[in-house]
């Protein structure tokens, strides 16, 4: 059980930071330090708490994201990471989300996105796979898939409406004296 006690959680950027306006790079070989970020990266989602959590708001400018969109009553928990992935189909059908981010708390705005999508993606053993995602899983993965493109759930709002919202961060990084 040595890497459990070796899992630290990490610092969640907030928006703004260019950390989280970066494309990230593909990751070449999942080894040890990839899987390492992963776990990290799980314990500071569950943390938050939150249900998915991109590699570049903990700062490292990595294709790779973890989410776990469960049920809070269900019985079981099912972790996932996604590495590379790519969104290799998406449904005509869209769904309206009220989305937040750890990257921009207590902040929330109603987000249209295809409502199922298919992903290609390695998994933490280095094995490809691929998925496909419906409901809050879909939405999840999409807004994490933005992130590996910089790209924010704010984003996709007015040029109004995220002034509005980095206005907000920008005090609410100030009152909490937070980076
Ligand atoms: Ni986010």
């Amino acid at each position: 059980m040595a890497y459990i006690a070796a899992m630290t959680t990490r610092k969640i950027l907030w928006h703004p930071d260019p950390h989280l306006k970066k494309k990230c790079a593909e990751i070449e070989t999942v080894d040890d330090a990839t899987r390492l970020l992963v776990d990290d990266m799980l314990q500071t989602m569950y943390e938050a708490p939150g249900v998915g959590l991109a590699a570049p708001q903990v700062g490292q400018i990595k294709r790779l994201f973890v989410m776990d969109c469960t049920p809070k009553d269900a019985e079981e928990s099912e972790p996932m990471a996604l590495i590379n992935p790519r969104i290799v189909w998406t449904s005509e059908e869209t769904n309206v989300y009220n989305e937040g981010c750890l990257s921009l708390p207590e902040m929330y705005a109603d987000i249209t996105r295809p409502a199922e999508v298919r992903v290609e993606y390695i998994d933490r053993d280095g094995k490809e796979q691929e998925r496909h995602f419906d409901g809050l899983w879909a939405t999840c993965a999409q807004h994490e898939i933005d992130h590996l493109e910089g790209k924010l759930f704010i984003d996709h709002l007015s040029g109004l409406k995220r002034t509005m919202f980095t206005r907000k961060m920008l005090k609410m990084k100030k009152e909490r004296a937070r980076d």
